[in-house]
């Protein structure tokens, strides 16, 4: 695909088909989160991929929104160091959601599906993944090919028209 297609063919994919995705997809994808740009080049990230089903079912409990996690052919685990600081909380999410897009934005390209998930029980995130005490899992990324249809570039998203949202010079 293109840039431009894969950036418009994304969606949320919440239907996975059962196929397997190859290794050196999967090693692209990941690729992606690594070359993301992070503040000061920080990198305070660590990506699990989890592709074992039985960890897919567990991890899929976190959160009731992330059910979709556990039909997933894989899923990234977003692992960031836990902290009470404001501002330093917002530059990491920054820096994961630009992480989490070069993903999202990578499998598109190879017609493979993704979908964030969040998450709510830290506790039991940190058990399944036995993440280090200062670690917490972030967010969830689901992967897997559509069930429902073949990404391809959506003409009308649901999206606020741009005249809506852009504004010039001020606000
Ligand atoms: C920060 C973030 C958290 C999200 N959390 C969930 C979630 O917990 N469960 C879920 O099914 N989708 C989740 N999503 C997916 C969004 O609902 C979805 O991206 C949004 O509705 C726009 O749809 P689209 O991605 O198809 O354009 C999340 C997306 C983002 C960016």
């Amino acid at each position: 695909m293109e840039t431009w297609d894969a950036i418009t063919a994304r969606r949320a994919t919440k239907e996975y088909d059962t196929r397997p995705l190859a290794d050196t997809d999967l090693e692209r994808i990941l690729e992606a989160a690594r070359r993301a740009p992070s503040s000061s080049n920080n990198q305070r990230w660590d990506f699990v991929l989890i592709r074992n089903r039985g960890q897919l079912e567990r991890i899929s409990k976190v959160w009731p929104g992330a059910a979709h996690i556990a039909n997933a052919a894989a899923a990234v685990g977003l692992v960031a160091p836990f902290s009470d600081d404001l501002r330093l909380t917002a530059s990491i999410n920054y820096d994961l959601g630009q992480a989490a897009m070069s993903m999202m934005i990578a499998a598109a390209d190879l017609g493979i599906g993704s979908r964030t998930a969040s998450v709510q029980d830290y506790a039991l995130a940190a058990e399944v993944l036995r993440l280090p005490d200062d670690r917490r899992l972030t967010w969830l990324l689901g992967l897997g090919y559509p069930g429902d249809r073949p990404l391809k570039p959506i003409k009308n998203p649901a999206r606020k028209p741009l005249e809506e949202i852009v504004h010039h010079d001020r606000w």
